[in-house]
């Protein structure tokens, strides 16, 4: 357990359960021990009917500044990725049951590509999402090489996961990463609202209508698992050993 992510059940919204991202001082920045809250967090929601809806949040003005650096510095040291990270992804992309998120700020690394595995996402018009997986000498993550394509075509998710061109909000949603943009002052109550709203519906029916449009998640996992491969032979390479020193030294 860690207080840097925060598992709220707000009395508003009956049978939402929020994921809160809860260490403005590092951006938010994700541990071994925040994934795993958060890996536990979602595969609850998946044996209870207690909760239909997954919410992600993080805090003002910032989403998640991605994988704590410390952390991949320390993997790159070790030789070892450890579990967490990849636990995390495959509970995230299984899933059972809606997952949203709302963004104000900061999203990068993983604090960008989570949202390609959620229902709904909304984010304030001052939000940026980018993920500069290659030039920390890295490669994407989370399927984010199969999935980003698909969405938004070749030269966009180039642009986003390889050259790591931020985008805004509002370019994120014409790449159809996110649903919606708004206020950074309305972001919270209207992401609880639409998580709220989808509660509401017949679980069931809501359940098998997503299943439906996501399809099977087998590609997913296992471009998870290849993504993983590489990944983990990058984080042991002087270049990305290099690219962490320099930000830790800044
Ligand atoms: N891992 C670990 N610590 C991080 C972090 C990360 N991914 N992102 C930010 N932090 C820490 C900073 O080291 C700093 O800590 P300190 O106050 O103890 O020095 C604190 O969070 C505030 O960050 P700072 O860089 O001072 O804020 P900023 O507003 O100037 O810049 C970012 C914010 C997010 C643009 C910048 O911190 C950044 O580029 N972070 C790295 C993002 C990244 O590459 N993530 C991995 C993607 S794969």
């Amino acid at each position: 357990m860690t207080d840097h992510i925060l598992i709220e059940r707000p009395e508003t919204a009956p049978y939402v359960q929020v994921i809160r991202f809860n260490r403005p001082e590092k951006k938010n920045a994700i541990t071994r021990a925040m994934y795993q809250t958060m890996t536990d967090a979602l595969r609850a929601a998946g044996e209870t009917s207690d909760i239909r809806v997954t919410a992600f949040l993080g805090s003002e003005g910032c989403f998640s500044a991605g994988n704590d650096l410390a952390d991949f510095l320390a993997f790159a040291t070790s030789g070892s990725m450890g579990r967490e990270v990849l636990d995390f992804l495959g509970a995230l992309a299984t899933a059972k049951k809606p997952v949203v998120s709302g963004v104000d700020g900061l999203a990068i690394g993983i604090g960008a590509t989570i949202h390609l595995h959620c229902d709904l996402t909304i984010a304030s018009d001052r939000s940026l999402f980018k993920t500069p997986f290659v030039d920390l000498a890295l490669v994407p993550e989370a399927a984010s090489s199969l999935i980003a394509p698909r969405l938004m075509g070749h030269q966009r998710a180039f642009a986003l996961l390889a050259l790591g061109e931020g985008f805004s909000a509002a370019e994120a949603k014409d790449a159809g990463l996110i649903w919606k943009v708004t206020t950074p002052e309305a972001l919270e109550a209207e992401t609880m609202s639409l998580a709220a709203m989808l509660a509401a519906k017949p679980p069931e029916a809501l359940r098998i209508a997503r299943n439906l449009m996501r399809g099977s998640t087998e590609h997913v996992l296992a471009r998870i698992d290849e993504e993983a491969r590489y990944f983990a032979a990058q984080l042991k390479s002087a270049e990305a050993r290099a690219a962490f020193e320099a930000f830790m030294k800044r």
